[in-house]
């Protein structure tokens, strides 16, 4: 335990969105008997997961692609910006759940592996550029596996490459579609978010 901090402190978050934030969801509602804290939601466009933090009570906040800007110029002003709303809120540790830009420039360094994301199958199958969403279950039944599942891992400067900490699985049927393995998936998601985004605060805090 660093000294600075009062015993039993609980490691501040930031949580990133782009969507309908269920993975945000689950991590506002394990909050109160995790060690972790969310200080700050934000999110690269307006999207629902800003209203459920809303509702919960939390800074809700839009670093948006700057009009003109594309490629890695909009990623690293949309870096730099959430950068900035970082350190106006005191965070340590940021959780992507289901933020679709990938983060470029200053704050890699600085958050150097503290940040984690979750990513909808098992790493290192089917990451990478264009594998978001149901691209990824597509791929899954495309390839024929035999099960499917979700990974959290650290963030580093590449896309879902970072050292997994942690995995669920799950079988695929013979008649999933990726809908139907998007929702199977989805819930075990969402245990891997609220035990991953606590196992990088117990490795921070300790
Ligand atoms: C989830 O499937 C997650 O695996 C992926 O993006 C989706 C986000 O959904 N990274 P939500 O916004 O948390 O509902």
């Amino acid at each position: 335990m660093s000294n600075e901090r009062p015993a039993g402190a609980k490691l501040r978050v930031a949580v990133f969105v782009s969507g309908g934030g269920t993975n945000l969801q689950a991590l506002l509602d394990a909050e109160r008997t995790s060690p972790y804290e969310i200080v700050l939601v934000a999110a690269d466009r307006d999207c629902f997961a800003l209203k459920r933090a809303q509702k919960a009570g939390k800074p809700a906040k839009i670093a948006r692609k700057p009009e003109g800007l594309t490629g890695d110029e909009a990623r690293l002003a949309v870096s730099d910006a959430l950068l900035s709303l970082c350190a106006e809120f005191g965070v340590e540790a940021i959780v992507l759940a289901g933020f679709l830009t990938i983060m470029k420039g200053r704050i890699i360094a600085k958050f150097a592996n503290k940040v984690i994301n979750i990513h909808p199958s098992l790493l290192p199958k089917f990451g990478g550029k264009g594998m978001w969403g149901h691209h990824v279950h597509e791929a899954v039944l495309a390839a024929g596996e035999a099960e499917s599942g979700c990974s959290v891992h650290l963030v580093d400067s590449g896309c879902d490459t970072g050292e997994v900490l942690l995995q669920r699985r799950v079988a695929v049927k013979k008649d999933d579609t990726a809908e139907s393995l998007a929702a199977r998936i989805l819930p075990e998601e969402y245990i891997a978010i609220v035990e991953g985004t606590a196992m990088l605060a117990r490795r921070i805090l300790s």
